[in-house]
């Protein structure tokens, strides 16, 4: 039996790209890409996703008075496709509790810093500015918070004197290429136990 997931993305789509890629090279056993969705229409995600054959759904933002009628019509789409565990890869949206209860410890998300530290926006800056000497990226358990549920998986990349964001990023970005793709084979090799904040895996 293969786990049907979704991954969600609301912009250029890289980390959607490198699990179409792994997906392409059969090294996601166990996993069905049934839908890739985004609550921006114009989304690059999108693009990728029809590129490799994958039903593209956007469910736009703006056409709904409130993020309840907008998460009802992303649920709607996600059930009706039978999909199991949702994958935000760069996807811009808090989600609410109520959304989440519906993939109970099974929507994770990629976030570009070691988390706990600089979770919500411009990561690298914030990890930048406040002067670390070691930065990374987290794939974590999504809860109702911005970047805050459970760690399933950290990887970390040096900072350079000379870095800019740019430059940072770029380097964090090739580890996050390499890190999501390794937490879908999670979802897929789970369920994931957890224990408050801690998750076990393997
Ligand atoms: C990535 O840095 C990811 O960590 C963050 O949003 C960015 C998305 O990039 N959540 P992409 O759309 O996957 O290229």
């Amino acid at each position: 039996m293969s786990l049907r997931i979704a991954v969600l993305a609301s912009g250029r789509g890289s980390n959607l790209q490198a699990i179409l890629d792994e997906r392409a090279a059969s090294r996601l056993p166990g996993v069905e890409l049934v839908m890739v969705g985004s609550d921006v229409p114009g989304a690059a995600a999108l693009d990728r996703a029809r590129a490799a054959g994958v039903e593209a759904v956007a469910v736009d933002r703006q056409a709904f008075a409130d993020r309840a009628a907008f998460e009802a019509a992303l649920l709607a789409a996600l059930r009706d496709r039978g999909v199991e565990a949702v994958v935000l890869a760069g996807f811009m949206r808090l989600l609410s509790p109520a959304f989440l209860g519906a993939f109970p410890d099974r929507v994770i998300n990629i976030h570009p810093s070691l988390l706990p530290s600089f979770p919500g926006l411009h990561a690298v800056r914030q990890a930048l500015e406040h002067g670390v000497k070691v930065a990374g990226c987290t794939v974590h358990l999504v809860d109702g918070g911005t970047d805050s549920g459970a760690i399933l998986l950290q990887a970390a990349v040096p900072v350079m004197a000379d870095d800019t964001e740019d430059a940072l990023g770029a380097r964090i970005l090739v580890e996050e290429h390499r890190l999501l793709p390794e937490g879908v084979r999670l979802l897929a090799a789970g369920p994931i136990r957890r224990v408050g904040r801690r998750a076990t895996l393997g």
